[in-house]
């Protein structure tokens, strides 16, 4: 393994792709010398660059996992697949559609693995929730809200997060996508019909609802959301409300959820500072009396869970299909937010596909 980009994401992956038989960390990529040199000798890793691009051009990798920036994801995506590399790229996919859709391309073209870190979804609770749902607990699902939202939570104020250019969008792109992804696979991924969104911009220009990061500085002015809403239509009539925020005035406390209500039941994610018990409720009727299921939460750590499923499919040699589509659906959505918000009116699918 080989990986670009040494943040908190970096090193995660590191630490998980060290928990697995057989896997070895060859190289590492990141800007800052001292972090690449600190990581180096703490896991042993032998090889160490600046330049991604050496990095991915070595013959003896077999895989790299991308955790930089966002506007980073395509260039080093593409250049690892040319290079025969497969590839685990951290969410988002990348910062918009058309990137992503090259990507998948590229993959495709060259016969290689493209997974994302959609680590959320492998959550202990959200695994329960599916697991209930794919018993036929909750019937057919036709209204989700999924929310994440923060009190004082910008990651590093005029850091890349903030740069339009670097991260392609604030908050939405950054955690709406972990509830977009979350609820689309609860409900068996529908076909988006339109979406219309709202994007804020109230708190960050203002320097206000920054939270102490160790990210790097780039000193960019405050360029992106700080909170979006959307309404997303689904095909068979199910419709899905989000609402992501870094910061407005609300609890202090960074917390996410979800609620589905079904034909035959309906259900309750309520996450508080990422605890990981007690966040899950099943309502239904019993003997027809309405019931609440508490179910029991298994922890399961979902970069371990990401990674070790990368590494199965890599070594499972069956390749097809494995291109990364769930990335490019979840950057299309993105896209047709940022534009409903843009231009102030529902963006349909069927157009936002035409318009590529
Ligand atoms: N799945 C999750 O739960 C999760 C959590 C955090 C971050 N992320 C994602 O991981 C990615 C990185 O986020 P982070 O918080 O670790 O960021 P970060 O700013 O802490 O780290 C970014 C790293 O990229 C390196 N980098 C920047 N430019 C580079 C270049 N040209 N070549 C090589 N390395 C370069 C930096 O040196 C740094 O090591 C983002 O895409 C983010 O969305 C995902």
């Amino acid at each position: 393994m080989g990986i670009v980009g040494l943040g908190w994401a970096g090193e995660t992956h590191l630490k998980s792709y060290l928990r697995l038989p057989n896997v070895e960390a060859v190289a590492l990529a990141g800007l800052d010398e001292l972090r690449l040199r600190e990581l180096g000798e703490r896991y042993a890793v032998p090889n160490l660059y600046r330049d991604y691009g050496e990095l991915v051009a070595r013959d003896d990798l077999d895989a790299v996992s991308i955790c930089a920036p966002n506007h980073l994801h395509a260039p080093v995506a593409n250049a690892a697949l040319k290079s025969g590399k497969h590839v685990l790229c951290e969410k988002p996919l990348a910062r918009t559609g058309a990137e992503a859709e090259g990507i998948v391309r590229t993959a495709r073209d060259v016969g290689r693995v493209v997974h994302i870190a959609f680590t959320q979804r492998e959550r202990g609770d959200v695994q329960v929730l599916k697991r209930h749902i794919l018993d036929g607990n909750l019937g057919r699902i036709y209204y989700a809200k999924a929310t994440w939202m923060r009190r004082n939570g910008i990651p590093g104020m005029g850091s890349w997060f903030t740069n339009k250019e670097m991260a392609g969008g604030g908050p939405l792109i950054d955690l709406g996508i972990h509830m977009i992804d979350m609820a689309l696979y609860l409900m068996d991924e529908p076909d988006i019909e339109s979406v219309s969104c709202a994007t804020y911009a109230e708190l960050g220009p203002q320097g206000r609802g920054g939270r102490p990061d160790a990210k790097t500085i780039v000193g960019v002015a405050y360029e992106v959301e700080d909170l979006a809403t959307a309404f997303i239509r689904l095909s068979g009539g199910a419709t899905l409300n989000l609402e992501a925020g870094w910061a407005a005035y609300r609890e202090s406390s960074d917390d996410f959820g979800l609620t589905l209500y079904g034909t035959d039941g309906g259900a309750e994610m309520k996450v508080r500072n990422y605890g990981t018990q007690d966040t899950v409720r099943i309502y239904t009727d019993v003997s027809g009396v309405p019931a609440v299921v508490v179910p029991e939460i298994e922890t399961r750590e979902g970069h371990l869970a990401v990674v070790s499923r990368f590494v199965e499919t890599v070594r499972s040699g069956d390749w097809q299909g494995q291109v990364g589509e769930v990335g490019l659906r979840r950057a299309r959505i993105i896209d047709a937010c940022y534009r409903s918000a843009l231009e102030k009116r529902e963006v349909s699918f069927s157009q936002q596909r035409g318009s590529r």
